[in-house]
């Protein structure tokens, strides 16, 4: 008899969930008639948002209604972390794009706030992605230096017969309050239908700003500098590159310190891809290299040709990490949006639509010859915890399944540490929000090579063909033992490979009864 020994730490979280709902948002009802013969106006708008609906996150951000996507606009200022974001004020589907906003002290419990910027009802504007600064030195004028605006740089998409992607500007001079446009918008445009998600951070170095932007039909990004954040100068382009079998969006540039020496310091692009990412529609991946303030030059080691996906799971998409996180603080933080465009609008979630992953904290570490992008769940995160239960030693059979209900182990959002040694099992792992017909599986697959999730019983899955799925991420043994460590939510699963070397993110619609753990081995 083949027995395999698994040390099993469970922690429960009990979350409690502490938004402050806003009643109502900031914006005009459209009087389109269009909109409401296409059905598009949420009946919902006054509902009794609950947070308890079901499949509603219970420790991820979501909007209080409507549809969500990319998050923009990810900056710090004054103690808090604000969160923007693709919307849709009307409705529970992609459309009138607008930028939501929500605050945070500790990256846990968001305060939903109103509208920060406004689809344009009059010049049939849609706001596109893109990311925020505070202009500390007041280079743009829209302050002065006791208080520096906040910037926020996005693209205009224009509507209409000849669709015209431009960069535009609108800021804050009340700490993300309220935001207002810059008269002179756009100010980057040549007449481009595919040209967007502007992310731009100040180069210390040579004391200016740079912007990438993403050229997505050529699979290529650009660069860009400025003085002031108004007027812009051609710096160069990357790509095509890596995986270029989807359009390129929303890309973020940033450096790191490569194993934590800060005398060590690389740059990492980091660029999203729809469709044909590695776990099918839309995905993300990155280049290690150096930035010279013209241009960046990817450094790859001269064995190895593979793609670097920043998630081998199918909903991670158009992350963006925080800029003027303080320097105390230190680290590169991100979120993601947690959906995949091949299904995005059919999810079956109401009064709102999409969910970000949690907030992961982004280092870069050498593994064999390869500089590779490693996450982690931030630390905060903890402070969810309540009650935890540890196993040791747990021995699961080949073919047997284990139920860790009878000791009174199971739940619908709750975080497990796991090492598991495989012996000569050739499959093992965990059965997630199982019930009786109904699972999700993590498991660490011998023969592959693999922490896989497989959710192609995870629950209700019909209202797309390209949902059902197993999804498969790298994994190498340390010390002949696998780690995981998984956030399970409502309708999400997060496994995070051994130090983070590997993501899994993944949307399950799981049955709310359904709440068993068990153990497998094959
Ligand atoms: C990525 C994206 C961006 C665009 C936004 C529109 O998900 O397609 O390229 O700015 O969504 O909502």
């Amino acid at each position: 008899m083949n027995s395999h020994s698994l040390s099993f730490i469970l922690l429960l979280v009990v979350v409690a969930c502490n938004f402050s709902l806003y009643g109502c948002q900031s914006i005009d009802t459209p009087d389109n008639e269009e909109i409401y013969d296409a059905g598009k106006i949420d009946q919902h708008l006054e509902a009794d948002v609950t947070f308890t609906e079901k499949y509603r996150p219970q420790f991820h951000y979501t909007p209080r209604i409507n549809w969500m996507n990319d998050p923009n606009g990810l900056v710090f200022y004054d103690g808090e972390f604000h969160l923007f974001h693709q919307y849709n004020p009307f409705g529970n589907q992609w459309g009138f794009m607008s930028w939501n906003h929500a605050v945070s002290t500790d990256l846990v419990h968001w305060e939903h706030k109103p509208v920060a910027i406004a689809y344009g009802k009059e010049e049939k504007e849609g706001i596109f992605s893109g990311s925020a600064v505070v202009d500390h030195s007041n280079t743009s004028g829209f302050g002065d230096i006791e208080t520096p605006p906040i910037v926020a740089v996005y693209t205009s998409a224009f509507e209409g017969d000849r669709p015209n992607q431009a960069q535009s500007l609108a800021y804050s001079t009340d700490g993300g309050e309220t935001f207002i446009k810059y008269k002179e918008n756009p100010v980057l445009d040549h007449n481009d239908p595919d040209f967007r998600d502007p992310n731009v951070m100040w180069d210390d170095q040579r004391e200016e700003w740079v912007m990438v932007v993403a050229l997505p039909t050529q699979h290529k990004v650009a660069f860009y500098s400025s003085p002031n954040l108004i007027d812009w100068e051609f710096l160069s382009e990357f790509g095509p590159a890596g995986a270029v079998d989807g359009i390129w969006e929303c890309p973020d540039l940033f450096q790191l310190p490569v194993d934590g020496d800060p005398g060590n310091m690389k740059w990492v692009l980091h660029v999203d891809m729809n469709p044909g990412a590695v776990a099918g529609g839309s995905g993300s991946q990155y280049f290690v290299g150096d930035w010279n303030g013209e241009s960046f030059t990817e450094e790859k080691s001269t064995s190895n040709d593979e793609i670097l996906w920043t998630d081998y799971g199918t909903d991670f998409y158009a992350a963006i990490s925080w800029s003027n996180v303080p320097k105390e603080d230190g680290r590169r933080l991100w979120v993601g949006w947690m959906n995949n465009w091949d299904y995005a609008n059919q999810i079956p979630t109401s009064p709102w639509r999409s969910a970000m992953s949690v907030p992961r904290s982004v280092e870069l570490k050498s593994t064999g010859d390869q500089l590779r992008l490693v996450q982690q769940p931030v630390d905060e995160l903890k402070s969810l915890r309540k009650d935890h239960v540890q196993l040791q030693n747990v021995s699961v059979v080949n073919g047997e399944v284990k139920s860790l209900s009878d000791q009174n182990i199971s739940g619908k959002a709750y975080e497990i540490e796991v090492e598991i040694d495989p012996a000569d099992a050739d499959v093992v792992g965990l059965m997630l929000r199982a019930g009786e017909e109904e699972y999700t599986l993590v498991g660490y697959d011998a023969v592959k090579g693999t922490t896989y999730v497989d959710r192609t019983q995870s629950g209700e899955s019909g209202f797309s063909d390209l949902f059902e799925g197993r999804y498969d991420a790298p994994t190498r043994l340390e010390n002949g033992v696998v780690k995981l460590h998984l956030l399970v939510d409502w309708s999400s699963v997060e496994v995070f490979v051994g130090d983070g070397e590997a993501v899994l993110t993944n949307r399950i619609f799981p049955d709310p009864q359904s709440r068993d753990i068990r153990l497998f081995a094959e």
